[in-house]
């Protein structure tokens, strides 16, 4: 039982929040699509921040957090609307073709980040997100059931 509860636990800790939901990338075309579902934090203002990392240096791509701003060469070139039923999508134009290798994206909703990591000839198109991340989150579930039913 204890054995079961812990699994349980670091699957559940581990891998749902991570991989199922928080960020994820897409392009559309050649425009760069980045999903950001971080819960707001109740009755408080919330403040969206999106960037990208490579070869180890951080530019912010579209922010509303007060005091930052958007790096130069990606001013006028995004746009964020709002998600439901939580978080934000940063949409970049014509992006895909100017990515190199392996690109960190980033966001963070009011002070909570999520980030993914991912090589230039693995972003996958828009259209078949909604279906990856479908499966994957029912994959995980059904491993959780398992291992609850296995042990108990
Ligand atoms: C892809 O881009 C086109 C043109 O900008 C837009 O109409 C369409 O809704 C986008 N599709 C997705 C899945 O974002
Ligand atoms: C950032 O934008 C969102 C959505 O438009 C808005 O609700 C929020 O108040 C903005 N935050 C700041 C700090 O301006």
């Amino acid at each position: 039982m204890l054995k079961s509860l812990f699994a349980y636990g670091v699957l559940g800790v581990f891998l749902i929040p991570a991989k199922c939901d928080q960020i994820s990338v897409c392009v559309n075309d050649t425009d760069l699509r980045v999903d950001c579902r971080i819960p707001p934090t109740p009755n408080k203002i919330s403040s969206y921040h999106f960037s990208l990392a490579t070869e180890g240096k951080e530019f912010v791509i579209n922010t509303n957090v007060s005091g930052s701003s958007a790096e130069t060469r990606f001013q006028g070139k995004s746009y964020v609307v709002e998600l439901e039923p939580k978080g934000y999508r940063m949409i970049l134009e014509d992006f895909k073709d100017k990515l190199k290798g392996s690109t960190t994206y980033m966001c963070k909703i009011n002070a909570q980040t999520a980030s993914v990591s991912v090589e230039k000839e693995k972003l996958v198109k828009c259209s078949a997100v909604s279906l990856l991340v479908k499966s994957s989150c029912s994959w995980i579930f059904c491993l959780l059931i398992f291992f609850y039913h296995s042990h108990s």
